[in-house]
Formats: structure tokens, C-alpha cells, sequence
């Protein structure tokens, strides 16, 4: 049932803020003091590697996801593409663990790739959505995000919803190691308990994302650039954009525009710039200049204090609320997505079920 909504894509977009109180509500004590979850059955303090291995937008939450490990928890975290891991036969380090992370907990390279772990004897974890998957029954750890069904075949709210429970899972996992104390772990649930705002005061700026949408949708390819938790951002809004709308977009490390992309620039691409006004800002600026001066197009996504820095220069900006550089990613993941459907809408794309794919990739 898509509501009062045209597509489900809309819908489950629409949907994050409650989602996201609801996840955050199963992972975290009655009192909202403490994670609880089933992953902290595991010894942390004895754990040398955090192995992460997943397919598509659930590959780029977990790298969303790293920064928080290993800023939180000090945890070292391995990426790994599922069908990329899965015939590569890493050796995995002694008494590490492996996650998981897919929505449906089908998709057959995942799949083989928890397989492969357990067999080299790792701890495993299924991160997932659909609880009743083989991915939940196989792990030794079943961890649910709790984003109810998702039937747009472009991943939106289990993007944000892996985002949070990782992020509830670097606490626990950082208390665990003795890097934060209950009063520190307080304050970064309190931090997380801000996201259903900030997200319904991202999707209230709909209107405005959504005429940045229409411009985009008229060019041939476009630009996704961010730095740090925004590089996964880009990732993700490239891919987006390019599935329900078959543009070409790429998404860019902004520091990498440099080694070949910017050779891409003229008058006609959009460059989206995810530019919180965060410790990289001043670096992603410099970038955004050298897109500038090379005549390119610049749709800056930005804070207020981000956006008043650029004004004068860009070609297009969008406004979103002022958040802690840990929370900024839900909020930019609203707007890549809004892009990404608001395009779709202006070229006549079928929404939720785009040509050539699947909602789950069972096969090879
Ligand atoms: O069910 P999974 O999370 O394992 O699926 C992984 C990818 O197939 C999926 O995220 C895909 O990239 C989405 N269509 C992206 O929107």
C-alpha cells in the first residue's frame, strides 16, 4: 500500500523518520541509556578486525558505517564488495569477525561470502532486514534493522536504517572496548535520538530539492563529490541517480577530481557537491572552486553556514539543517535521494521498478 503516495520509493522516504525512531528504539535499554543487542554476546576487546561485506547501497552504508567504527570504537573495519570477496579468498585474521549487511538477506553473493567466513572460522553477523532470510538463519549473529518492507527496488530507508544500527553498534562496541564510558555513550545516543527530527526537517525541503531535480534530470551525466562520510554519500546518490533514472552519474572522493574526473567538467554536467560545513569543508571548497573555474556547473547540498560561504559562487544551492558531522549522513541521504526520484519523475521513468534489475539479486 503506497498511502497517499505515488510510489513506494516516495513512500519509504517519507517513512525514514519513523523508521529510524523505531530501529533506535530495538537497539537501545528501555532508558535510552545503553545498546542492547544480540552482537554483544561477542568479546569485542579480543576482536583484532571488524570485517564488513556487502553488495550496492548496503556496500555503501557499511562504509558510512567504518567511519563510525573506527572513529567511535577505534575498531579497525575492512570494506569488502560481496562478489569481489567471495573469489578472492582473503585470509581473514584469528578471532575476527565477519558482517554481513543486506536488506533482503538473499542476495547470492553475500551470501557465499558469509558462507566463506564462517569456513575460515570467523564470528559472523548477519545484518539484515527480512529476519526470516537465509543470511539471519546462517550467521551465528541475526541482527535486524527494523525497516519494515521495502518494495521500491532503489534501496532508501534500509539505506539509512543499516546507517543507524551500525552507528548504535559502534557505541556498543566502543563501551565494550573502554573507549567510551555510560556517560559517554548517553551523549552519543542522545546524538542519535536527534536523527527523526533532523530527517523530517530534510524531507520538508522537498520542494526546493526537487526543482534542483528537474535541472539535473535535463543533463547527460552528473557528478556526486564528498569527502570523509559524505564520499559514501556521493557513492550512494550516483547510484541512485542512475537507477531509476538511467543518467550516467558518477560519485567521487573530491580529492580524486583532480587524478581524471575533472576532465569531465563543461558547462552542461552538474557537479552535486555534498558539503556540510564540517573539519573537510575548506577542502571540499577548494574543490568545488576548481569545478567552478573550469566553467562546471555546482549544485551545492550544504548547511547554512556551508551555503554562506559559497554564495556568489555556485550555480545552484540547498539548504539543510545544521547537524553533528556523526548524524550529517542521514540528512544527505534525504536529499541525494530526492534527487534521484524528483529526476526519475522529470524524465518519465518507471519509479520502483527500473529496467534490467531486481529488487533482490538471488543469482549471480
Ligand atoms: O538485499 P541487499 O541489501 O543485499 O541488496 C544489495 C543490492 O542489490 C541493493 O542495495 C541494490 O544496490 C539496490 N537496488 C540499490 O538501490
Amino acid at each position: 500500500d503506497k498511502g497517499q503516495h505515488r510510489h513506494f520509493m516516495a513512500k519509504e522516504i517519507h517513512e525514514q523518520p519513523s523508521v529510524i525512531a523505531r530501529a533506535l528504539g530495538a537497539w537501545i535499554s528501555e532508558d535510552r541509556t545503553r545498546v542492547s543487542c544480540a552482537a554483544e554476546a561477542i568479546d569485542w576487546r579480543a576482536v583484532p578486525r571488524l570485517t564488513i561485506v556487502a553488495c550496492g547501497t548496503a556496500h555503501y552504508a557499511s562504509h558510512v558505517a567504518k567511519v563510525w567504527i573506527e572513529r567511535v570504537a577505534r575498531l579497525p573495519v575492512e570494506i569488502e564488495i560481496a562478489s569481489e570477496f567471495r573469489y578472492r579468498e582473503p585470509p581473514l585474521p584469528r578471532g575476527g569477525v565477519t558482517m554481513v549487511v543486506s536488506q533482503s538477506g538473499e542476495t547470492a553473493d553475500s551470501l557465499a561470502a558469509l558462507r566463506y567466513a564462517k569456513a575460515m572460522g570467523q564470528t559472523t553477523l548477519g545484518l539484515v532486514n527480512v529476519t526470516t532470510s537465509t543470511i539471519a538463519r546462517e550467521a551465528d549473529v541475526a541482527l535486524p534493522i527494523h525497516a519494515g518492507p521495502e518494495i521500491g527496488v532503489a534501496s532508501t530507508k534500509a539505506f539509512t536504517a543499516m546507517v543507524l544500527c551500525l552507528s548504535a553498534l559502534a557505541v556498543m562496541i566502543a563501551r565494550q572496548r573502554g573507549v567510551i564510558d555510560a556517560a559517554g555513550e548517553r551523549a552519543r545516543l542522545d546524538l542519535l535520538s536527534t536523527v527523526p527530527r533532523l530527517m523530517a526537517e530534510t524531507i520538508a525541503l522537498e520542494p526546493q530539492i526537487e526543482a534542483l531535480a528537474r535541472e539535473i534530470s535535463e543533463a547527460g551525466d552528473a557528478l556526486f563529490l564528498g569527502r570523509g562520510l559524505m564520499y559514501p554519500l556521493a557513492l550512494e546518490g550516483a547510484l541512485k541517480l542512475k537507477e531509476i533514472t538511467y543518467m550516467h552519474a558518477e560519485g567521487y572522493a573530491a580529492g580524486e577530481i583532480k587524478h581524471g574526473p575533472i576532465a569531465l567538467v563543461d558547462e552542461t554536467t552538474p557537479v552535486i557537491a555534498l558539503a556540510p560545513h564540517d573539519a573537510l569543508f575548506d577542502k571540499l571548497a577548494s574543490n568545488m572552486r576548481e569545478v567552478i573555474g573550469r566553467k562546471g556547473r555546482v549544485a551545492m547540498i550544504g548547511d547554512a553556514d556551508a551555503c554562506a560561504e559559497m554564495s556568489g559562487e555556485v550555480w545552484r544551492s540547498v539548504t539543510l539543517p545544521r547537524a553533528d558531522p556523526l548524524v550529517a549522513p542521514f540528512l544527505y541521504a534525504v536529499a541525494v535521494q530526492f534527487i534521484a526520484y524528483h529526476a526519475a519523475l522529470a524524465k518519465g521513468t518507471d519509479v520502483d521498478q527500473p529496467r534490467n534489475l531486481a529488487k533482490s539479486v538471488t543469482v549471480e
